[in-house]
């Protein structure tokens, strides 16, 4: 770090080391006005969104040093450049301008000569009227998304969530795995003629999502009773993808195909033509809600005070829960079973961007950066993994997720879910409440100091405008956590080594040697030769 910022992280690690000690309850009992200061709501439209960070284990004094620390790093700065086009994907050389996906029809944005905003919008009135004519003809009752990590994760929690809201017009099923078992079932519920594949692979390189299509094809050939050949499937097909030219020399032939861009990373993309199938069943305008939900935080993050910067601020909570406390993880406990599929997204959003241990300048990290990311929805994660979260010897923030109003549910149920949500960060902040017991009296093993942190958002209601604000939030924390490690948060080097691999190797066990391997990898390929082949 330059001396002005290293001085400021010394300051962060000192705060770290006064409250090290300190406890949630004694942080309460010494600061009336706790609450007020570390609750931010974030209000856009109809959606709201409360979120209370009074749990962590920080203090004004903390806080400030961090907000001054993203002063001098220049993180919201930073963020306003990248917002404008600079390459900060400096490892692949490209600009990381998802927030463009969002950006209204007046912006101006230029990069390489081109006008970005006005590709985005001419993309999206392609989607629109492609959407709007699936859904008047009537003609497909069953989508199948075929892709995988942002090719997957993005348009599938998008069709969960809304689903859990409203029927959606036609049913939305999505396959990632190469394991086959997953695309047969999502077959076995489907009727060719009745079935759109969309396949959504930004690079259309990917192994898994290629081996799914080529499923797909033969799957519809076979039904349709026609050949691979056949034009008629290509009806069937829809692509998305920054490589078209790759798709159109792959085997998926495809009537229609929509555009993404270099400068939209696969984590990054849910806000383009990769939520098509969702876009599909709900409608266009539900859409443009979600966009508009990430565009008010987009406007917030680059606009807003930094003690009112509510992404600015949670990068710095993690900033200081995992790059100064070096805690390990971090679990999202979604009290909606709607958003029972946020986990997953974020464990991609989250760990691919931030997993990284190299600095810009090539040097080690010399803060931890990307937390374990994991999580399920409350109430059943209390009845699986919470006994770790509140006695275990590792401590693991947590973010607890709920909503005012859901759709669809019991309200007498509902009112009990959010008062369990309520009740795990009070008992993880608070724990036995050892002033009013004779601490003395309580056995070991049934203490529970608390002071274990967490951030509880609460929204009014789980709309898609909502949705879209909770995703950019995350994005942006992301972006924050990044900025003060100093690493790219937009490359992923570290996958490819493994696809690379995965391909030799997949060479290999179908040939006679597999001498290139080491010992174990040689002797694994081996077994398995005998296994397969053993009655
Ligand atoms: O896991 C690596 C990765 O490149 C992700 O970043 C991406 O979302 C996923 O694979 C799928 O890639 P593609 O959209 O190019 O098929």
């Amino acid at each position: 770090m330059a001396n002005d910022l290293s001085k400021l992280w010394q300051q962060v690690l000192t705060d770290s080391e006064r409250i090290k000690d300190t406890s949630l309850r004694a942080l309460f009992d010494h600061d009336e006005f706790r609450v007020k200061a570390m609750t931010k709501t974030l209000i856009d439209g109809e959606s709201e969104i409360v979120v209370d960070f009074s749990k962590q284990l920080i203090d004004a004094q903390a806080l400030k040093t961090l907000l001054t620390l993203a002063e001098q790093a220049g993180v919201v700065a930073k963020f306003a450049e990248m917002r404008g086009g600079e390459r900060v994907n400096f490892t692949e050389n490209q600009a990381a301008l998802h927030t463009a996906l969002r950006s209204p029809k007046t912006a101006k944005l230029e990069l390489n000569g081109q006008d970005i905003i006005k590709q985005v919008h001419d993309e999206l009135e392609k989607v629109q009227s492609f959407s709007e004519k699936v859904r008047s003809e009537k003609k497909f009752k069953k989508i199948v998304n075929i892709g995988i990590g942002g090719s997957d994760l993005g348009p599938a929690l998008i069709f969960d969530v809304l689903s859990a809201g409203r029927k959606p017009e036609i049913e939305c099923l999505f396959v990632a795995n190469i394991d086959s078992t997953e695309i047969n079932a999502a077959l076995a519920r489907c009727k060719p003629e009745e079935t759109l594949f969309i396949v959504c692979s930004k690079s259309f390189k990917t192994a898994e999502t290629l081996a799914n299509a080529r499923i797909a094809k033969q799957w519809l050939a076979t039904g349709l009773g026609v050949g691979l050949e056949s034009d008629v499937l290509a009806e069937h097909f829809v692509v998305v993808s920054a490589n078209l030219l790759q798709a159109r020399s792959s085997d998926v032939d495809a009537t229609n195909s929509f555009q993404i861009w270099p400068w939209v990373g696969g984590r990054y993309s849910i806000a383009s033509a990769m939520s098509l199938a969702p876009i599909i069943a709900f409608g266009f305008e539900t859409f443009k809600e979600f966009l508009a939900g990430m565009r008010s935080v987009d406007e917030q993050m680059q606009t807003s005070k930094p003690e009112d910067n509510i992404a600015l601020i949670l990068g710095l909570i993690d900033v200081f829960n995992f790059g100064t406390r070096r805690h390990s993880s971090q679990a999202v406990l979604p009290y909606a079973s709607a958003l029972r599929l946020l986990p997953s997204y974020l464990q991609q959003l989250i760990m691919e961007s931030n997993g990284k241990s190299v600095r810009h300048d090539g040097t080690p990290a010399d803060i931890a950066t990307s937390p374990v990311v994991w999580g399920g929805v409350g109430t059943n994660s209390q009845h699986a993994f919470m006994q770790m979260l509140h006695q275990g010897t590792q401590v693991v923030p947590v973010d607890f997720i709920g909503f005012a109003q859901l759709t669809n549910v019991d309200l007498v149920s509902h009112d009990a879910l959010v008062a369990n949500m309520f009740a795990q960060a009070k008992a993880l902040a608070f724990g036995e409440n050892q002033a009013e017991t004779n601490d003395s009296a309580i056995a070991p093993h049934r203490k529970m100091k608390g002071s274990r942190p967490s951030t509880t958002f609460l929204a009014k209601s789980l709309t898609p405008r909502t949705l879209g604000a909770l995703i950019a939030l995350y994005e942006h924390r992301v972006f924050v956590h990044g900025i003060i490690a100093q690493i790219n948060s937009f490359d992923q080097w570290g996958v490819e080594l493994g696809k690379t691999l995965s391909i030799e190797i997949n060479q290999q066990i179908n040939q006679s040697t597999s001498a290139v391997n080491d010992a174990s990898t040689k002797s694994l390929i081996d077994k398995y030769r005998q296994l397969k082949s053993k009655s």
